[in-house]
């Protein structure tokens, strides 16, 4: 908040001028309301809610869960509890198979809090554009899926599980992400796990062989699109199961 201080000085410094002729170059003044609102966005920007999980048997510890609110400009929507905790059982099944297991969440910090609550020893890296996400110190990695290999040479080749939540529903955006998982998954037996809108299907299962399972997504804001968990494994009985290809 020095910032806001700051800037509350110097615009009250400058008020004074408010009633002389304005010139084209005079400093941008802001009025109270307006430095009032934009002190309320900030704060709110950096404030974390806290949701209530579903039933807590699964959960080790307390049933709460901190998240920083949601910033719609950069298509931010987190999951229901439900969800998260679904997907985050899931990631911690899966990992029993991998000795040393490392799991990257890519563009999922929901899912990364779900994990850390699960088992806070799991080997979780979050690679993330939203720099409020730092607060998880060495397991955040600043993420633009425009510079999808942009990222530390240690990553290379080293996860065993990889969540994606690509943050826009666009070919494009689609094809950056997968550079990103060729990048992050270790060579032979890595798995996939691909949160994005129905409307990718068709490029999701070109790009990164993945398939569709029953269980669907939701999130906390109600959005338009429906949204489908693709993996790139059979999950037996487990978000049960794999849905049926159509006959084409
Ligand atoms: C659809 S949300 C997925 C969040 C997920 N549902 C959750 O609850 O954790 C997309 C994510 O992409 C991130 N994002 C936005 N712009 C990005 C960019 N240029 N590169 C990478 N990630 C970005 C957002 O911060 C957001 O966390």
């Amino acid at each position: 908040m020095e910032g806001v201080d700051e800037l509350k000085k110097q615009n009250d410094d400058v008020l004074p001028q408010q009633n002389r002729d304005v010139e084209d170059d005079d400093p941008l003044v802001l009025s109270s309301q307006a430095l009032a609102a934009l002190q309320e966005f900030i704060a709110d920007q950096n404030k974390t809610v806290t949701t209530t999980t579903p039933p807590p048997s699964t959960l080790a510890g307390e049933d709460k869960v901190e998240l920083v609110t949601e910033d719609w400009r950069l298509s931010q929507f987190w999951y229901e509890p439900e969800t998260a905790e679904t997907v985050a059982e899931e990631v911690f099944t899966l990992s029993s198979r991998f000795s040393g297991c490392r799991v990257a969440c890519i563009a999922c910090p929901t899912l990364y809090v779900y994990l850390k609550k699960k088992d806070p020893s799991l080997n979780v890296q979050l690679l993330e554009y939203d720099m409020r996400f730092e607060r998880y110190g060495s397991e955040f990695t600043f993420y633009d899926y425009n510079e999808p290999e942009d990222l530390p040479p240690h990553l290379k080749h080293c996860f065993h599980i990889i969540v994606a939540d690509p943050p826009y529903l666009s070919k494009e955006c689609l094809e950056r992400v997968t550079q990103t998982v060729s990048f992050l998954a270790t060579p032979v037996d890595s798995l996939l796990l691909l949160l994005t809108g129905d409307v990718q299907r068709g490029r999701a299962g070109e790009m990164l062989g993945v398939r569709p399972c029953v269980f669907k997504p939701h999130h906390s804001s109600k959005l338009g699109n429906e949204f489908r968990l693709f993996l790139s494994y059979d999950p037996g009985t487990r978000l049960g199961g794999l849905e049926e290809e159509e006959d084409s």
